[in-house]
């Protein structure tokens, strides 16, 4: 155990360090400033079995005698954030799966930019883990709205880590390849200066650091890319959409990244936030990468479509608003040290992922 830390210098570290057994008088003192009774004594206590998705309370199992540090002696409840969203629902149906207690709360149920509803929240669940993929996603937009992006992006994530540091919960805060600059040759380390290019990158940036500065010893920030899944939008599945419509499709052969299933990063999420000893930032993102040409004509191969339909193209032909990183790819240096093994390659996790992707755009297609 470590001695009083002079260095704390915000009050989240405090209430980290009161929790490890550290001055507290001084958190005493620092609870009562915040108009707080005073940090929680003893253990957690019982919560309900509970899975509320979005707000429908329904009835899941539990993860007990799993074997990881945080599972002993009591079970483990996990809380997601954003969960109406296309990473958030996986992680509900990931962790259900796997049998853990979750609640579930969608944007409806719980604003993250709301400092008071976010404490309510977590002192009512009182959640092991929060596992946070509320964010505002939309890149061009951000430019001209860059304080709200801010408001969800870092005050978000700043009031979960405040709130989490509270109730003595572990956070997992999931952030995103626009926080480097896009220029690199060779996989972005996790140690790699960030430079964000966009208001979204920046925004994004603003809240790994709160989560990093207010909650050291309990939270691991996520840097994933390329999402794409059954729920919601995703270029794979725009590309699925337009194979239908489009003779041909230009597509830029100049942006290189990691296409990321959901699926398999909901799985390493629920790794991450299960070991206690897990802190700092990871990257995760299926291994190998590619260009969203290349990507393209796997979709079409996929679908048993023509590849050549797919024109190559550079990314100055499509101005966007937002500039796009050209090169997103990110080494995965800290999982291998906490023991994880990498992803499996994007194209595995393509081919196994591409019936649900198929089946999801053949029932909600109108969506993307
Ligand atoms: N998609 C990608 O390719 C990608 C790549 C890299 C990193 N990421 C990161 O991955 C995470 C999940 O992204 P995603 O693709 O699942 O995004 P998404 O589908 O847009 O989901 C985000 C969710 O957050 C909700 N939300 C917005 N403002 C909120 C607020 N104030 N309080 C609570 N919830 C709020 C949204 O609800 P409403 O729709 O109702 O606003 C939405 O359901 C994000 O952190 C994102 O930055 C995504």
């Amino acid at each position: 155990m470590r001695g009083p830390s002079r260095s704390c210098t915000t009050t989240a570290s405090l209430i980290v360090s009161r929790q490890q057994g550290i001055d507290p008088a001084a958190v005493g003192r620092l609870w009562r400033r915040l108009g707080q009774r005073g940090p929680r004594e003893g253990p957690l206590g019982t919560r309900p079995a509970l899975l509320c998705r979005l707000g429908q309370p329904t009835l899941v199992g539990t993860a007990e005698g799993t074997g990881f540090d945080l599972m002993k002696p009591r079970r483990m409840m996990w809380l997601v954030t954003g969960a109406g969203g296309m990473l958030g629902g996986e992680m509900l149906t990931r962790l259900a799966a796997d049998g853990h207690e979750v609640v579930g709360l969608g944007h409806a149920e719980l604003d993250v930019t709301s400092t008071t509803a976010v404490e309510t929240a977590l002192r009512r669940h009182r959640p092991d883990v929060v596992v946070n993929c509320a964010a505002y996603t939309k890149v061009d937009e951000a430019e001209a709205s860059e304080s709200e992006a801010f408001e969800i992006n870092a005050l978000g994530p700043r009031n979960l880590a405040i709130a989490c540091a509270s109730i003595g919960g572990r956070l997992v805060h999931v952030s995103t390849d626009y926080v480097f600059a896009g220029d690199a040759v060779t996989p972005y380390d996790e140690d790699c200066e960030p430079a964000p290019r966009t208001a979204y990158g920046r925004s994004k940036l603003a809240g790994e650091q709160a989560v990093g500065e207010l909650l050291p010893h309990r939270s691991a920030v996520v840097r994933t890319a390329w999402l794409y899944g059954e729920r919601g939008r995703s270029f794979v599945r725009t590309l699925i959409r337009l194979e239908r419509e489009r003779e041909t499709l230009d597509v830029v052969a100049d942006q290189r990244g990691q296409p990321t299933w959901t699926v398999d990063l909901a799985g390493r999420l629920v790794d991450i936030g299960r070991r206690s000893t897990a802190t700092g930032i990871f990257h995760v993102t299926n291994s190998g990468d590619t260009t969203c040409w290349d990507l393209a004509r796997e979709v079409f191969r996929l679908l048993g479509a023509d590849p050549e339909r797919i024109c190559p193209t550079a990314t100055d032909r499509f101005p966007a608003i937002a500039k796009r990183p050209a090169y997103s790819v990110l080494g995965h240096r800290r999982c291998a040290e906490v023991g994880l093994a990498p992803l499996r390659d994007w194209q595995s996790a393509l081919r196994v992922a591409f019936p649900r992707l198929l089946r999801a755009e053949e029932t909600e297609g109108h969506q993307t």
